[in-house]
């Protein structure tokens, strides 16, 4: 028997969760996650409540600019935008890393540099997950160049696993535990970025 209005949060968490590992394989053409670690209406509820805390933390008259990092953002920064609710700007940055893979050492190149002015600006870089940090250090000094008013970082997920993080996100939606997670725009070789849930993967 099922009553809604009685659920108590914790059981319909479960019970969302439950709805979510049904779906995977048919999502995935028959692969099974090892857990759902964040179901559609927990992430809701959460991106939600990040859209008001940014609406609200800039003055009025501050000009907004949003920066969805590509591709994995691109699923979080189109509900988040929904949420925030005065009036802003939207742009994307495609960064690429050169350099060894294993060092923070190598440099941030934009492959798509966005049209949008950012000089007197307060910038939000919108990133999906944040791991080694490795992607935001290397940003900084692109996006300081062009001289905004600000900058922030608004993650999704935050691993803490960074010591020497340049930038430490003002808005975190989950603090991420340290699996390897897919899904609402995470990708494993390109696989599960259309998730509506994110789930952990078993291991290989
Ligand atoms: P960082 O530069 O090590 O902080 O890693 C950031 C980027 O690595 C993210 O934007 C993701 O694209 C990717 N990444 C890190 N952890 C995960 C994960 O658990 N699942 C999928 N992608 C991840
Ligand atoms: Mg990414």
């Amino acid at each position: 028997m099922e009553s809604a209005s009685t659920d108590t949060v914790p059981e319909r968490r479960a019970r969302d969760r439950e709805a979510a590992e049904r779906l995977f394989p048919e999502y995935t053409g028959g692969r099974r996650p090892r857990r759902i670690v964040y179901s559609e209406e927990e992430i809701a509820a959460r991106v939600r409540a990040m859209g008001a805390e940014i609406a609200a933390y800039y003055p009025p008259d501050a000009s907004i600019l949003l920066l969805g990092l590509l591709k994995g953002s691109f699923v979080f920064i189109g509900d988040l935008v929904r949420c925030i609710r005065r009036p802003i700007h939207v742009d994307f940055l495609v960064a690429a890393s050169y350099g060894s893979g294993t060092t923070t050492s190598g440099e941030v190149k934009l492959l798509y540099d966005p049209s949008a002015p950012m000089a007197d600006r307060h910038l939000v870089v919108v990133e999906d997950i944040v791991d080694s940090g490795t992607t935001l250090n290397r940003l900084k000094g692109a996006l300081e160049e062009r001289e905004p008013a600000s900058i922030e970082v608004c993650a999704l997920l935050h691993k803490h696993v960074a010591e020497d993080l340049a930038w430490e996100p003002r808005w975190v939606g989950f603090d991420a535990p340290r699996e390897f997670l897919v899904g609402y725009g995470l990708d494993h070789a390109e696989d599960f970025r259309h998730l509506p849930f994110i789930a952990s993967l078993p291991a290989e």
